[in-house]
């Protein structure tokens, strides 16, 4: 079986996911990362501190993809890819991406808060591929919520089974260790700090209000099943601290026995196993810019099938022939490092000048198309304004580098130039502005639009010819020339759709 777990951290802001991320880097040897992931999450928190980390680009590139190993009892190594989801409050397409390359997810919640909005959404999202999730109940070493109380949410409002693998004994100031419900034994709190320092002891006699809830969470709760975990029915729940350490081994452990390895992803004509000896992968995420004196990109490739080696002669699907990947990152914890050869579910940074695009496929024979990395219907719409109206050219190749880095969705109408844009989150306009200014030197503002939200349109010429007779005004082309119906409102998209039953209006679009 591989020997790959790669996964992603969902949480809403604030909950916990930077120092969690901290605490596996440092458990699995990455120790020099964890400054550098703290520094970052502290960033996050100002905005204006956020704009100038994304900037210097170099730092969210190297914590894109985290990896790092452990030994197994029988001498074997696991090796864990770590992606980063972008922490930003607004939901992004980038964060759905990412959500594409991994085989599971750990969900981290914080204990006063419950399940929060940022939680939910991408939870969906995971829902939708069926991405396993474990559940990581963080901050039991302040006052939180009763666990049932945390539990039954978890349960009524993702409709998931829950299967409770650790308990707290008690919370806050009274919080004496967590018990891990499968050996009875109980790590402990040390020294001034209440950290876990590895004192595990026989759990003993509980406190008596413990030992009641534990009769009653073992009666009430279904045990840990791995194939109802595997289909995504039930999240086994951890109860711990990230920041005193608590329940981050278990979370380890718990990912490598139960998260699935890399799993056969979905392409045109049926699954692609991990098992076929060609080499296969995707792009769920371009990041450009990285060094402004370089237009240089990275693309990131989840290897799918077969074992890649440097070197290797890969066709992308955009491309139709082949290129030479010479020089493939693998992003290590520390360090970028050149890989020599890669496994399915291993991330690879290939260094390219836009050749590459997210949603693209890349394959030896050139045989495959992976399907299922979606544009969304933007939900919110711009028009784009120069200050300086001789900047025209400069404009639409900075929105053509950014859609194509997924940054922002483009429109150019049919009729008249005033191009537009279309954003998932409010936050990827602030980021559209300062990029715009920084990397391209135009100075933009963004106006409101007629439109309320775009449909990708599909049908046999005729049929999209005679739409065009009579919605030209309202008829775009996105950044690959595909027609797009700009609609004013749900209920045009749904008038529309009605009058014309021979093309399709559709709110995602594959690439
Ligand atoms: P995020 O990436 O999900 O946004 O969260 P992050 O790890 O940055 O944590 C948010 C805040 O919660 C931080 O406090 C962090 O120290 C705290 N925190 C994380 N895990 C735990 C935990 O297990 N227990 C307790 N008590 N706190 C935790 P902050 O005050 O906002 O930042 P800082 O100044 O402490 O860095």
């Amino acid at each position: 079986m591989s020997s790959r777990r790669t996964f992603a951290i969902i949480s809403h802001p604030d909950a916990g996911k930077t120092t969690l991320t901290e605490k596996l880097l440092l458990q699995g040897g990455a120790i020099h990362l964890a400054g550098e992931v703290k520094a970052r999450g502290q960033a996050r928190r100002a905005r204006s501190d956020w704009m100038k980390i994304e900037q210097q680009r170099g730092i969210s590139v190297t914590s894109s993809v985290m990896t790092f190993e452990r030994a197994n009892p029988d001498g074997s190594t696991i090796t864990f890819n770590l992606l980063d989801t972008p922490g930003h409050e607004d939901f992004s397409e980038d964060t759905y991406r990412t959500l594409t390359a991994v085989d599971s997810a750990i969900m981290v919640i914080d204990a006063a808060k419950g399940i929060e909005p940022q939680t939910r959404k991408l939870f969906e999202v995971c829902r939708l591929r069926s991405v396993p999730i474990i559940t990581f109940i963080n901050k039991v070493d302040r006052e939180g919520r009763a666990c049932f109380d945390l539990l039954d949410e978890v349960a009524d409002v993702l409709a998931l089974d829950v299967a409770p693998m650790s308990w707290p004994v008690g919370m806050g100031g009274l919080f004496q260790g967590a018990l891990d419900l499968a050996t009875g034994k109980i790590s402990r709190p040390e020294g001034d700090s209440r950290e876990f320092l590895g004192k595990v002891e026989d759990a003993g006699a509980l406190p008596p209000e413990v030992a009641e809830e534990l009769e009653l969470a073992q009666a009430g709760y279904p045990e840990f099943d791995l194939e109802a975990y595997r289909g995504g029915d039930l999240t086994p729940v951890y109860f711990g601290s990230a920041l005193k350490n608590f329940g981050v081994a278990a979370l380890i452990e718990a990912i490598a026995a139960f998260a699935p390895p890399p799993r056969p992803q979905p392409a045109d004509g049926g699954e692609i196993s991990p098992d076929r000896d060609e080499v296969t992968g995707f792009v769920f995420k371009v990041q450009a810019n990285m060094d402004p004196q370089h237009r240089d990109r990275i693309a990131f490739m989840r290897l799918v099938s077969g074992t890649f080696k440097r070197g290797m002669k890969l066709t992308p699907s955009g491309l139709g022939k082949p290129i030479a990947v010479h020089s493939p990152i693998l992003f290590f914890a520390q360090d970028r490092e050149i890989a020599d050869s890669a496994e399915p579910g291993d991330i690879i940074g290939i260094p390219n000048h836009g050749t590459l695009r997210v949603g693209d496929t890349l394959s030896e024979r050139n045989d495959v198309r992976f399907t299922g990395l979606p544009n969304f219907a933007p939900e919110i719409l711009r028009r784009v304004a120069l200050k300086d109206p001789t900047k025209t050219k400069q404009l639409r190749k900075a929105l053509d580098d950014l859609s194509e880095e997924g940054v922002i969705q483009v429109f150019y109408p049919e009729i008249g130039s005033q191009w537009i844009v279309g954003v998932v989150g409010q936050l990827q306009l602030e980021v559209l502005i300062s990029r715009l200014e920084a990397e391209y030197k135009v100075e933009a503002v963004l106006e409101g639009s007629p439109f309320d939200t775009a449909r990708w349109l599909k049908g046999s010429d005729q049929a999209l010819k005679d739409f065009a007779d009579f919605n030209k005004m309202n008829l775009a082309r996105d950044r690959d020339g595909d027609p797009v119906f700009m609609a004013r409102s749900a209920w045009d998209v749904g008038y529309q759709q009605e009058r014309n039953p021979d093309l399709t209006f559709s709110a995602t679009k594959e690439r």
